[in-house]
């Protein structure tokens, strides 16, 4: 079990980062859009990527009942066990919010309260974070820092350790993040760099 752990994760003499892309949007717009993007140039580095969005998905809210501080796994049977699954796999969690209310949005919040079964087993210690959030209004209204700081926070609370953040702005209607070529190639490029740089 050793070898094949060893032989999935070393191809071509580099040691290989497993990716989750966590899309906190369910509409197919700007998060979306930049998520499936993201993965065509992970999978073109031969990168292992795979992605969710947890707002298309059956989730509960979390009761705080904390049973999963006690047994590491939530009473909960819902889609959360498969995410935990791919969680406790990757080595790279990358979140992509949309902004809403100067803040990230409820899907990535509520996914994020459901990830306590893992804080509690430590095993979100060591993982790595990029954040990206994407919002409407302008940079200089720092409405996208909340997210990134709120992202900033878990991963502090969570022992992960956040290795990139970003964000791209005035981006409203789902079709305004194709009007940014160049910002969002010169992202992805860079969120592929520091990957590969790990
Ligand atoms: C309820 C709600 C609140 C929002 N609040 C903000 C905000 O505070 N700042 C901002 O820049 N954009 C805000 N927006 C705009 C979204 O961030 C923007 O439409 C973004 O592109 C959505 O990403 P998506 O296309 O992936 O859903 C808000 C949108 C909604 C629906």
């Amino acid at each position: 079990m050793y070898k094949n752990y060893v032989f999935f994760h070393i191809i071509n003499g580099d040691i290989m980062r497993k990716v989750l892309i966590i899309v906190g949007s369910r509409r197919e717009g700007n998060c979306y859009t930049f998520g499936k993007r993201l993965m065509t140039e992970l999978k073109k580095e031969r990168i292992p990527v795979t992605s969710i969005t947890p707002g298309n998905q059956k989730i509960h809210l979390c009761t705080g009942c904390m049973d999963c501080d006690q047994t590491g796994v939530c009473d909960f049977h819902d889609d959360m066990m498969e995410n935990i699954l791919k969680v406790k796999d990757a080595d790279i969690l990358i979140f992509l919010t949309p902004v809403r209310w100067n803040t990230l949005s409820g899907d990535i919040k509520i996914f994020m309260d459901r990830l306590n079964p893992l804080y509690a087993s430590k095993e979100l210690e060591g993982k790595k974070l990029i954040s990206i959030a994407i919002g409407a209004k302008e940079k200089e209204l720092y409405s996208s820092e909340g997210a990134i700081t709120t992202l900033g926070s878990f991963a502090e609370s969570a022992g992960i350790k956040v290795i990139l953040h970003d964000t791209i702005d005035h981006c409203l209607n789902v079709e305004d993040l194709n009007e940014k070529e160049e910002a969002v190639t010169k992202l992805i490029e860079k969120i592929v760099k520091r990957i590969k740089n790990i």
